[in-house]
């Protein structure tokens, strides 16, 4: 467990290894890093990603598919997953995913992003980056950006963008 009390002036001190719209991304060099959010929409993320991945985690999708998170701070802006390698292209996410024996390599990525979509209504565009996802230390693809699902979408991104049009 960290303190996360001290935890936020330590982070400056950290090599920042990624940076979205709404989180930057710490190494903390055991394997795992700290996502921050930098606004409401990434606080939002990382209680989606915690609660999809703690609350489903007997679940195939997310027990097999998505980035372990392993703690957060009480309000979420601080979450501590599991660190993973950058995939470099759709092709070698196709094949990574695939556990057939090579024949359905297409098939069995078209589901996958399916199921992840209908599941979780995470947006296709964003399934079928291969940013989106990385490579965990047991060298199996997993999802590292899965917190914009339909609900946090409907929240705190469609809903703003219908009121900004009136004024
Ligand atoms: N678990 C992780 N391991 C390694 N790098 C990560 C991890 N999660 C995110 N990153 C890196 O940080 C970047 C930003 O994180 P991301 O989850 O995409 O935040 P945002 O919600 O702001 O888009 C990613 O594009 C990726 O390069
Ligand atoms: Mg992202």
């Amino acid at each position: 467990m960290i303190n996360f009390q001290n935890f936020k002036k330590e982070l400056k001190s950290l090599p920042l290894i990624g940076k979205g719209t709404s989180r930057k991304v710490y190494d903390l060099g055991n394997g795992t890093v700290a996502k921050v959010a930098t606004n409401v929409k990434g606080i939002a993320q990382n209680k989606q990603e915690t609660e999809i991945y703690e609350e489903d985690s007997s679940d195939y999708y997310s027990l097999k598919l998505f980035a372990i998170v392993y703690d957060h701070n009480e309000n979420y802006s601080i979450i501590i997953a599991e660190k993973c390698i950058k995939i470099k292209s759709i092709k070698q996410l196709k094949i990574l995913l695939d556990d057939t024996d090579g024949e359905e390599t297409e098939i069995h990525y078209e589901n996958t992003i399916e199921e992840l979509f209908h599941r979780f209504q995470l947006g296709k565009r964003d399934l079928k980056r291969p940013s989106s996802w990385g490579l965990n230390s047991k060298n199996e693809p997993v999802l590292i950006d899965y917190g914009l699902t339909g609900q946090v979408w409907e929240e705190h991104y469609y809903r703003v963008k219908k009121y900004t049009i009136h004024y």
